[in-house]
């Protein structure tokens, strides 16, 4: 399984926090934004993971997160010279996927607790899994309509009228036919190759499975000001009772033996004096304790 962040856009809807620079390089409680999507790649063990942003933005989340050896993972930039659709993903990086399966996160999306996803990642076979998560402004995203079997039987993005409360998060496993589907795809209206589309032409085919997502589990977008505000508050809360972090790739590439605990060690010592480092240090500590 291949991984591709998505993490250009405009931003627009946080101007003038993204003049500084791009969203998913804004922090989200104590780490940038992308540490959690990429988090999420790296909890469903995926180690080759490709990065698209803008011609302006790239560099710079190259220049933070470097090739992902650190981690144990192997990191490729592809630049996107305009927001023209999430389905361009796969267009732009048809050469990265190669013959792989590919899961899709877009860079502003935290998703946390057990929504089957993690599984969904690492176990994919064929066709697409995506989600449903209940949400108060269904119009803004993409909505998947269900049966009373539980079945779902439509998807249209963005709707007046939406036919239910389930909007389709950032997150999205195809198999490797994703890229003929995507090459066939028209722009919309609004001049984008859009996802939504990929989604529909799955489920005609009846190849498109949707995990609802209930109770006990968060998905946060945080495209505005006060959702990136309240995300950081949820992690905050979480971090803070159980002093544990959510997102941390040091601690996830270990955990998943991305990297050996002498490579975990050298992180630490690079790390500054911290907060940050104290709490891999422990990690590391009680990893050690445990072998
Ligand atoms: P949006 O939040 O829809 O757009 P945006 O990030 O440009 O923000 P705004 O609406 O405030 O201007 O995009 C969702 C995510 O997908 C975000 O991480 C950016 C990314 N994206 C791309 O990288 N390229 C694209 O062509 C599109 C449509 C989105």
């Amino acid at each position: 399984m291949k991984g591709i962040i998505l993490a250009g856009g405009t931003g627009s809807r946080l101007y003038p926090l993204t003049s500084i620079v791009c969203k998913q390089l804004l922090p989200v409680y104590d780490k940038p934004m992308i540490y959690y999507p990429l988090a999420t790649l790296m909890l469903g063990k995926v180690r080759e993971v490709c990065i698209i942003s803008t011609p302006k933005d790239t560099p710079i989340i190259q220049d933070v997160l470097g090739d992902g050896s650190k981690w144990g993972m192997t990191f490729e930039y592809i630049i996107q010279d305009k927001p023209e659709g999430i389905a361009q993903a796969f267009l732009l990086a048809e050469d990265f996927i190669g013959d792989d399966n590919v899961t899709l996160i877009l860079g502003d999306n935290i998703f946390y607790g057990n929504i089957g996803h993690i599984d969904a990642i690492e176990n994919h076979e064929s066709g697409a899994t995506i989600f449903g998560y209940p949400v108060t402004n269904p119009s803004d995203f993409g909505v998947i309509e269900f049966d009373k079997a539980g079945r779902a039987i439509s998807i249209e993005e963005k709707p007046k009228s939406p036919k239910s409360r389930f909007a389709v998060p950032g997150l999205y496993v195809y198999d490797n036919r994703v890229i003929d589907i995507a090459k066939n795809l028209k722009p919309s209206p609004r001049g984008e190759l859009e996802i939504t589309d990929v989604n529909v032409q799955y489920l005609n085919d009846d190849q498109l499975n949707v995990i609802a997502i209930g109770r006990g589990s968060a998905w946060l977008d945080t495209g505005t000001t006060s959702s990136m505000q309240e995300a950081s508050a949820f992690i905050e809360i979480v971090e803070t009772r159980q002093d544990m972090k959510i997102g941390c790739p040091e601690e996830i590439a270990l955990l998943k033996e991305f990297i050996s605990l002498e490579q975990f060690n050298s992180l630490v010592d690079q790390a500054p004096n911290c907060q940050y480092r104290e709490y891999l240090a422990r990690v590391g500590r009680e990893y050690a304790e445990r072998q």
